[in-house]
C-alpha cells in the first residue's frame, strides 16, 4: 500500500504541471483559474473574431470578458501577459478596462472541442488566448494577442523597469525617437531585449553586441521587419514579422528604426 502511494506520488511529480491553469495576479489579489472553472462562469459567451491574429482567419471562441477577471485593476496599472514559450506582452489597464470600442476577451480552449493547430507549426494556441473585438478602435497591436497564456501579473511601465531601454530625458516627448520607443514596446519588446533589459528572450538582444542598424541598411531592416524571411530564409524562423499597414504602419515602422538608430549610441551592458 505504502509503496503504491509512493509510486503514485512519484508519478505525479514526473507529470508536467496541469497545462490548463491560469494564474491571474492584478496586484490587488491573486487567483488561479482552471479551464473547468472558467468554462462554468455565467459570463461565458460565444465570441466571433473576424480577423484573428494568431490564426489569420475568422474564429469562434468560448470566452469571458477579460476585465471581469481583473478585479481591482486601476486605470494607471500595467499588466504583463506571459506565455509558456517565453513570450511576454505588456498591456496598460486603461485598454483592458474598455467596455466600448476595443474589448479584450479571454478565450478558453475546451478540451472536448480543441482548437485547430496554429499555422506554421506554432502548435496549440490554448489553453488560454487573449483576443479582441474591434481592435482597431484602440490600435491594438498584433503582439497584444498573447496565446498559450499561463500567467497575468502586475508590472510597471517599461521605462521605469528597464531604464537602459529608454531614450535620454532630453529627448522631447513629440520626437520620432519617443514615438519609436512606444512602438518598440508594443511590438518588438514582446520577444527581444535591448541593452540586456526586458522580460522576453525569444529573439536576440537588439543592441548588444550589435544594433541591427549597424549591420543592415534601413531598406533591408525595413523589409526584414515586414517579412523576416526576406533577409535570411530558413524554416525554423520564429519571428513573425509585420506584413501589413494594419499590423505596423509605415510611420510606426520608420519611428522604430529611428529609435534603434538612436539606441545604437546608447549601448550599456547589463
Ligand atoms: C514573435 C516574436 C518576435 C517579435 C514580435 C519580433 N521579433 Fe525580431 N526576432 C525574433 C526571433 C525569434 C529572432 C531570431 C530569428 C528567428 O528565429 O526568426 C528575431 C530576429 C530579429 C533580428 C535579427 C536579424 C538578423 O538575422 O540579424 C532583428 C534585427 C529583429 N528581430 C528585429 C525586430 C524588430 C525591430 C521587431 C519589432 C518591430 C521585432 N524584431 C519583433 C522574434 C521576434
Amino acid at each position: 500500500m505504502r509503496v503504491r502511494s509512493l509510486c503514485l506520488f512519484v508519478l505525479m511529480l514526473a507529470l508536467p504541471l496541469h497545462a490548463a491553469d491560469l494564474i491571474i495576479d492584478t496586484g490587488h489579489g491573486t487567483r488561479t483559474w482552471t479551464t473547468a472553472q472558467l468554462l462554468a462562469r455565467p459570463d461565458l459567451q460565444n465570441v466571433t473574431i473576424p480577423i484573428d491574429v494568431a490564426f489569420g482567419r475568422t474564429m469562434h471562441y468560448r470566452a469571458v470578458p477579460l476585465r471581469a477577471l481583473l478585479a481591482g485593476l486601476q486605470p494607471g496599472d500595467h499588466l504583463q501577459f506571459v506565455a509558456s514559450d517565453g513570450f511576454s506582452a505588456d498591456i496598460p489597464a486603461t485598454i483592458l478596462l474598455n467596455q466600448q470600442g476595443a474589448e479584450a476577451w479571454l478565450a478558453i480552449e475546451d478540451p472536448k472541442q480543441p482548437w485547430p493547430s496554429l499555422p506554421n507549426n506554432k502548435g496549440d494556441a490554448g489553453p488560454f488566448y487573449v483576443v479582441w473585438t474591434r481592435p482597431a478602435a484602440a490600435a491594438i497591436g498584433t503582439e497584444q494577442w498573447p496565446y498559450q497564456l499561463v500567467r497575468i501579473q502586475p508590472t510597471q511601465d517599461v521605462a521605469t523597469r528597464f531604464p537602459a531601454t529608454a531614450p535620454a530625458t532630453s529627448v522631447p516627448a513629440n520626437s520620432e525617437i519617443r514615438h519609436g520607443y512606444a512602438v518598440f514596446q508594443r511590438t518588438c519588446f514582446a520577444c527581444h531585449t535591448l541593452n540586456g533589459q526586458g522580460d522576453a528572450h525569444m529573439g536576440p538582444d537588439l543592441n548588444i553586441p550589435h544594433n541591427p542598424t549597424e549591420y543592415l541598411s534601413d531598406t533591408l531592416l525595413r523589409a526584414f521587419i515586414r517579412n523576416p524571411q526576406s533577409l535570411r530564409r530558413w524554416p525554423e524562423g520564429k519571428m513573425s514579422g509585420f506584413p501589413t499597414q494594419q499590423s505596423l504602419s509605415d510611420a510606426d515602422l520608420n519611428a522604430v528604426i529611428a529609435y534603434l538608430h538612436y539606441m545604437a549610441q546608447r549601448k550599456s551592458a547589463h
